[in-house]
């Protein structure tokens, strides 16, 4: 299966592996080199410095703008020209998504934006306005396409009835699997909607998450199985509910992502599924 995978440049910046312009345009040219094509970025990603340098970084690498996708997110309101808030608001204003628009032009250097997330549920939503913000900006050639992140179902049933919105990025992975019991995953599906999942491997590697040594053990017997690594386990597991699913891979390793992206390839059987599931949230069926 060919994989429809997004690259996050989350872990890119000061709050993560802090790359130098250099470091980012190689990793650029190498998720080119694979095809890997589609890159996800935030507005205020470490501490909004990591829009200018993937725009540097970009530019440096010498690929054409219009050969990579490049979704990025707003609604998440912290400091900007002429704002500084003490905390961090949601705000989905007319105001404040026009202004961050224009700020993410000039930092990715580009003119247009592929994907523009709403990024958190701003519970002072103004749905009117929001869908008339979004239609401008497509209608100027700024935004091609919208979506959102950690949206409820009805919230993402409300604006799509607004514009139509082409998926809900929401976290989701064998550790944290709420987006099946909250049934984003089959909002999703019935709408024949993309589901773009983040955190697929669930910080597994981080050490806090995988105490769970009979799920540990589970997940070492599958790889043998299958012929696999852990993480292409944990992330083949996301992959199997039959929606289009579209993991967002926060590795800043081009070994990890290209054997990540092998995943794709992995058939759990369903009982398998079932039984990692099962080991993960201790629940019973
Ligand atoms: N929309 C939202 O609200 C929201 C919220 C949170 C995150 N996100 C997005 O989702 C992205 C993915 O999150 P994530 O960082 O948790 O992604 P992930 O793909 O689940 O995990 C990747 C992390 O695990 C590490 N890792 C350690 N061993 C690994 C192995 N064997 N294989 C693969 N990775 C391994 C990676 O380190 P190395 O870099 O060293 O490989 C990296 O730090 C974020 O970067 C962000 O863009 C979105």
């Amino acid at each position: 299966m060919k994989p429809d995978l997004v690259i996050s440049t989350m872990n890119w910046g000061t709050n993560g592996k802090n790359f130098s312009i250099d470091q980012s345009a190689d990793l650029i040219k190498e998720c080119y080199n694979e095809n890997l094509l589609k890159f996800d970025l935030v507005n205020i990603s470490g501490d909004y410095s990591v829009e200018n340098l993937f725009g540097n970084a970009l530019q440096k690498t010498g690929i054409n703008r219009d050969n990579i996708k490049i979704s990025t997110k707003c609604g998440i309101l912290y400091h900007q020209s002429g704002v500084n808030n003490k905390i961090k608001t949601y705000n989905t204003s007319k105001k404040n998504i026009i202004t961050t628009v224009d700020n993410t032009l000039q930092n990715l250097k580009t003119n247009y934006i592929d994907v523009l997330f709403i990024q958190g549920q701003d519970y002072l939503i103004n749905l009117e306005e929001l869908g008339t913000t979004f239609t401008e900006l497509k209608l100027s050639g700024k935004v091609k396409y919208f979506g959102v992140s950690n949206f409820s179902t009805f919230a993402f049933d409300a604006l799509n009835k607004k514009i139509p919105l082409i998926t809900n990025q929401i976290e989701f992975s064998l550790i944290k699997p709420l987006a099946l019991f909250n049934e984003t995953l089959l909002q999703l599906g019935y709408l024949n909607k993309k589901t773009q999942i983040y955190s697929p491997l669930g910080n597994y590697f981080s050490n806090k998450t995988n105490s769970n040594q009979k799920l540990n053990e589970a997940l070492a017997i599958m790889a043998k199985k299958y012929d696999a690594s852990i993480s292409q386990i944990l992330l083949a597991w996301t992959l199997k509910p039959p929606y289009k699913i579209t993991p967002i891979l926060g590795s800043t390793n081009i070994e990890r992502i290209k054997l990540q992206s092998k995943a794709f390839n992995i058939k759990l059987s369903h009982e398998d599924w079932y039984k990692l599931l099962k080991l993960s949230t201790e629940k019973t069926f």
